[in-house]
């Protein structure tokens, strides 16, 4: 048992808590399910960026799926071997491009033609053979939240089939463009197995014809998007999901390469809050917490649950219909809606769970609120990872101010 209540008295609230251990335990758990076949596991950076949890991960063995420059450098000083980290995105700018390669990482994720000409013409100018994967959009319905799906041809992400195929030619003739890979991520918190299994037959349809063409791609990246339990959600089964990948691949040789985010991290991370106030209207009980929407935004953005538990030594266990809201002006900061808890009083402590993916990495600092601090539970210790903002971090880059 996490002793929350401990842990904000010595590094005050809001707080995000990872338990490392948990994270240990689903990096095995993952791997296992694809040790059948040559494996990779690049966690997903976007997800918790935070230098000690990508030290982690790398301990580990995993490597890096990175969207930007700044996450393949975050990912190589925490000790990711290079030939482990993959750039994905649809919009890499020309320094992105050129850091990247001259970083000698595993491969650049390509989403579009004119992508590809770009990473060439770069290349050629550095005198260096890129390696790519090309990401394909294979138009499945993931059926998750809209903003979070990306592998349908409304979406932004990747290239249809057609046109990956063309790609694929023109690499494979081009001097300074090497194509190593084929990738696919249909979206995020997906909690069944069937979009991953179309998903997979229909690429791995794909990478026989390529491979025909005497195209020797030898990563198979199956993306990330494995779904996790936030509330009563039923999860899939990870042998299931790594069998239904091989079963599509049957023969092919290739490494299988998978990005998880949110399993990994997920149900490990805590944001520990602090209850300022209660109010009542006619209408509404609220709670007010001294997190917000700028600490964790998921509920404000997706309508995400969160389960909490609230701390309190308040004997009466009746309860009332409440929205545990923050401090922020704006009608959307919450934290739950609707949600029936007990009464609460100042001080007393609630902790979301499920706070580990996409929490403080999607945080800000609207209204002035300096970002919460972050603490590791490793063995049981706590390990504080990067300390609470103070106001003067907020205004250090405001120099020439009038
Ligand atoms: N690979 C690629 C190319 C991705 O775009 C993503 C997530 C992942 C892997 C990792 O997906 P995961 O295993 O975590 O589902 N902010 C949203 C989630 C956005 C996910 C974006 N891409 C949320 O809070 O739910």
């Amino acid at each position: 048992m996490i002793n929350f209540q401990e842990l904000s008295k010595k590094y005050d609230t809001p707080l995000y808590v990872y338990d490392f251990n948990e994270i240990t335990k689903n990096y095995n758990t993952l791997k296992d399910a694809f040790k059948a076949r040559k494996s990779m596991l690049c966690y997903a950076v976007k997800a918790n960026s935070n230098l000690s949890v990508l030290k982690h991960l790398a301990t580990l063995g995993s490597g890096c799926d990175c969207v930007s420059i700044g996450e393949v450098k975050r990912a190589l000083i925490a000790g990711v071997e290079k030939y482990k980290i993959i750039f994905s995105g649809v919009g890499k700018k020309d320094i992105e491009i050129q850091e990247a390669l001259q970083k000698d990482i595993l491969m650049l994720n390509l989403e579009s033609e004119e992508e590809m000409y770009r990473v060439e013409e770069i290349a050629k100018q550095l005198n260096m053979i890129a390696r790519i994967s090309i990401r394909v959009n294979p138009n499945i319905d993931p059926k998750t939240h809209p903003y979070i799906s990306t592998g349908l041809s409304e979406n932004k992400f990747g290239v249809d089939i057609e046109s990956a195929k063309k790609m694929y030619l023109y690499a494979n003739k081009s001097a300074f463009l090497n194509p190593i890979g084929i990738h696919f991520h249909i979206g995020s918190q997906i909690t069944q197995t069937a979009p991953f299994k179309e998903a997979s037959i229909v690429i791995s349809n794909l990478l026989r014809s390529l491979k025909a063409a005497n195209i020797d791609i030898k990563f198979f990246d199956v993306g990330g998007g494995i779904g996790i339990k936030y509330k009563d959600e039923k999860t899939i089964s990870l042998y299931e999901y790594a069998q239904n990948i091989f079963e599509a691949l049957g023969n092919q040789d290739v490494t299988v390469l998978c990005e998880p985010g949110r399993y990994l991290v997920g149900n490990c991370g805590y944001l520990v809050t602090k209850v300022l106030y209660e109010k009542k209207n006619e209408k509404k009980r609220f709670v007010i917490v001294d997190a917000a929407m700028n600490d964790l935004l998921r509920p404000s953005l997706y309508g995400a649950y969160h389960n909490f538990k609230l701390l309190s030594d308040n004997q009466n266990k009746e309860k009332s219909l409440a929205d545990i809201v923050g401090p922020i002006c704006e009608s959307g900061d919450f934290l739950a809606k609707d949600i029936y808890m007990k009464q609460t009083k100042h001080d007393d402590i609630i902790v979301f769970e499920g706070a580990g993916a996409y929490g403080f990495t999607m945080s800000s600092n609207y209204n002035s609120r300096p970002r919460a601090a972050e603490i590791a539970l490793i063995d049981g210790k706590d390990k504080i990872i990067r300390r609470r903002e103070k106001l003067e971090d907020l205004s250090s880059l405001e120099i020439d101010y009038i």
